[in-house]
């Protein structure tokens, strides 16, 4: 008789170090969402995250390290990328800025780019394995590539069979936010748990550049964000598959059709099969929070597709909207 193999899933920081340090890839809580980590340095642990993904070889990984000065030997900080990641680090957002000329990050952690993202993480657990480990970790979302990011132990042991650190749900449940720290403005690559609002806010006291090589004309914003999602009801297509639960979704729902459950926020909409609240008071930052989970439980129940409630285009609503906007064009 073979037994199946189930994950493990400890609380055991030291244990999560040994298998770490034993050269072997661990899932593990961040502020943001549960990340499948391995030692950065170490170019053939992190192709086997690709393996246990099945994620492109192309599709660069973020190096995590313990505090920003750690990262000053492998890549090459601007003046406000610096600024802005000093005043937001530990915390969710990422930096991408090009390769220093003796970088340690091996070309499979950073898809073969001459960059890389880089952020460092503020939960408790991780934290304390970055100060235990000689270098970075370089860690994707711990979810099988395509799928909705894992914001608990137990979203991980749904797809992976890795030992798997628990640290509780995960405080903001979704990614971080991406910027891209080369050039000024900042431009922001994946809308995420830091708001544009937030950026901007952290940036106010940065005195400007004068001049910057390389970045173009100046302009005003002091961060570019991305272009809105669609508010039709209809999901625009021709998007990576990213993010995605495994049922359609519908957007912008004012009424319930058969079969449908409910994503909601705020006061939900009457005759859903079933219901996962996001919030009931219309509070953005909340519904962030819930997102994830939301997805994942509307996803295992009953309901045979799923309407989504309108949600705001302001603070984090920006990042849900970005994300359910893609999970609409990855299952079309
Ligand atoms: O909150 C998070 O960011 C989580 C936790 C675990 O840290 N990580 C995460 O990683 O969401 P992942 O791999 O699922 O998403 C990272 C994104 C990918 O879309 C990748 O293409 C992009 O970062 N990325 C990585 N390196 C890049 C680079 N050099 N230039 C542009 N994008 C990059
Ligand atoms: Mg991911």
């Amino acid at each position: 008789m073979t037994l199946s193999k189930q994950p493990m899933i400890f609380k055991d920081i030291d244990r999560a170090i040994h298998h770490l340090l034993n050269r072997e890839v661990v899932a593990l809580p961040t502020e943001t969402v549960y990340g499948l980590a391995a030692l950065g340095y170490d170019g053939q642990v992190v192709e086997h995250i690709y393996a246990l993904k099945n994620r492109p070889k192309h599709n660069p990984l973020i190096l995590h390290y313990a505090r920003l000065e750690d990262s000053c030997n492998d890549v090459v900080w601007t003046p406000w990328a610096q600024y802005l990641a000093a005043a937001c680090w530990p915390g969710p957002l990422t930096v991408v800025l090009s390769l220093a000329q003796n970088s340690r990050i091996p070309l499979a952690a950073r898809g073969g780019l001459n960059s890389a993202a880089i952020r460092v993480p503020s939960h408790p657990m991780i934290q304390e394995i970055l100060r235990a480990l000689p270098g970075p970790l370089a860690a994707p979302s711990a979810n099988l590539s395509g799928q909705l990011s894992p914001t608990t132990a137990a979203h991980v042991a749904k797809d992976l069979n890795v030992p798997i650190l628990d640290g509780g749900p995960c405080m903001y449940g979704l990614e971080s936010t991406i910027v891209d720290g080369r050039t000024w403005p900042i431009r922001i690559l994946r809308p995420g748990a830091l708001s544009v609002e937030d950026i901007n806010t952290l940036l106010l006291g940065f005195p400007e550049p004068i001049t910057v090589p390389d970045s173009g004309p100046m302009q005003d914003a002091t961060v570019i964000a991305p272009p809105a999602p669609s508010t039709n009801v209809l999901c625009p297509g021709q998007l990576l598959a990213h993010y995605a639960p495994k049922k359609r979704l519908r957007l912008n729902a004012t009424h319930i059709e058969d079969g449908e459950g409910l994503l909601a926020f705020g006061p939900p909409l009457l005759g859903a099969t079933v219901c996962a609240q996001l919030s009931l008071e219309g509070n953005v930052t909340q519904a962030a929070a819930r997102l994830f989970a939301a997805l994942h439980q509307l996803d295992q129940s009953i309901c045979q597709t799923i309407a989504v409630m309108p949600i705001p285009q302001t603070g984090l609503g920006c990042a849900i909207n970005d994300r359910l906007w893609r999970a609409c064009a990855a299952l079309e």
